[in-house]
């Protein structure tokens, strides 16, 4: 149990299933393994809803119950909110001191949001530093492997670039080096075939009814070229046959025969399928459920977490300090 794993997540609205797939299912699996620590990155969120940030606060409750809902166990990791754990900003600072500026602004995912993302004003100086931060949040905890996507890539070299120039300035080996750990589920689009995104509003969320998750699965997108039962369909060209390759595998070679052959049509296909993702989502409804009913206790479980965090984060600002300015 040597080795630390740091992730972390914008808590900006509800997860749903690609968030589960993408990352939380890894996160889950990792924790049998390693020292697990899980933020909920509050400060990356304002840097980005600024504007909105009243909503900050029930997101980060709604993104610990999903986590925990999911299977983090607040037993065996340290959960926590970001901000609450000053350090995080203490490290920013010093590692702003030597990041080069061109290191940032030759950012792709940094040129690439601010090229995308027009509702809202993101030609700000913390936006910026985005990854200044990320790293100052892995290294607090000399994590060692993080669990990423892979549009985090260029923020976790960036991370061990910023760590390398620390250690050649102050102190070798102070902190470690961090490797990515990407995860292997495929990626499953939106119900409309485009990318699963919140503001797309085409995801399935963890917390969705079952209602929802019905109406959901027949209003998605099947393969273009079968309009009538009688055509046969293309179920690799099909988004609901992805789905049921995630959801409900046992079901796909039953699918395909089905959709090939014209036995059955899109529409009880579909049902079938909302059907199976309301089972496969069962355990963890019936947990949020329960977590929703108490939420002082999701409360004291992040101070718990947030204690936890700042005595490791603590301890590394000591020597941080001790590193630049001497003893
Ligand atoms: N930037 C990450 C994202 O948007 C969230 C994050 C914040 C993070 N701090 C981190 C991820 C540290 C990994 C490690 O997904
Ligand atoms: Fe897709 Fe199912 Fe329709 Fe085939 S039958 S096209 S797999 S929804």
């Amino acid at each position: 149990m040597s080795k630390t794993v740091f992730s972390g997540m914008r808590p900006t609205g509800k997860l749903h299933l690609g968030h589960w797939l993408g990352a939380l299912q890894n996160w889950v699996n990792l924790q049998k393994d390693y020292q697990c620590v899980f933020a909920i990155a509050d400060w990356h969120a304002l840097m980005g809803e600024y504007e909105n940030s009243r909503r900050l606060n029930e997101y980060i409750v709604d993104m610990a119950i999903d986590w925990i809902a999911c299977g983090i166990d607040p037993d065996k990791s340290i959960l926590y909110v970001q901000s609450s754990v000053p350090e995080h900003l203490e490290l920013q600072m010093v590692l702003s001191c030597l990041t080069p500026l061109g290191w940032l602004e030759r950012n792709p995912t940094y040129k690439e949001q601010l090229r995308e993302i027009s509702s809202r004003d993101l030609q700000t100086y913390a936006f910026l530093g985005y990854p200044v931060l990320q790293a100052a949040d892995i290294l607090l905890y000399k994590a060692t492997a993080v669990p990423i996507g892979e549009d985090q890539l260029p923020h976790l070299e960036l991370c061990r670039e910023i760590a390398r120039r620390f250690n050649f300035f102050y102190k070798k080996e102070l902190f470690p080096d961090c490797n990515p750990i990407l995860t292997q589920t495929p990626r499953l689009l939106g119900i409309d075939r485009r990318k699963m995104s919140k503001s797309y509003d085409n995801a399935i969320n963890l917390s969705d009814s079952e209602s929802d998750i019905v109406k959901k699965s027949t209003k998605m997108i099947t393969d273009p070229q079968r309009i009538r039962i009688s055509d046969p369909g293309r179920p690799e060209y099909c988004n609901v046959y992805s789905y049921y390759q995630v959801f409900a595998p046992d079901l796909a070679p039953d699918v395909y025969d089905w959709c090939t052959g014209s036995k059955k049509g899109c529409i009880e296909c579909k049902s079938i399928l909302g059907q199976r993702i309301i089972k496969y989502l069962a355990p963890m409804r019936a947990k949020r459920n329960e977590l929703e009913k108490d939420k002082d206790r999701i409360r004291d479980i992040l101070n718990e977490g947030a204690k936890k965090a700042k005595s490791i984060a603590h301890k590394t600002m000591i020597e941080v300090r001790e590193a630049v300015f001497g003893p």
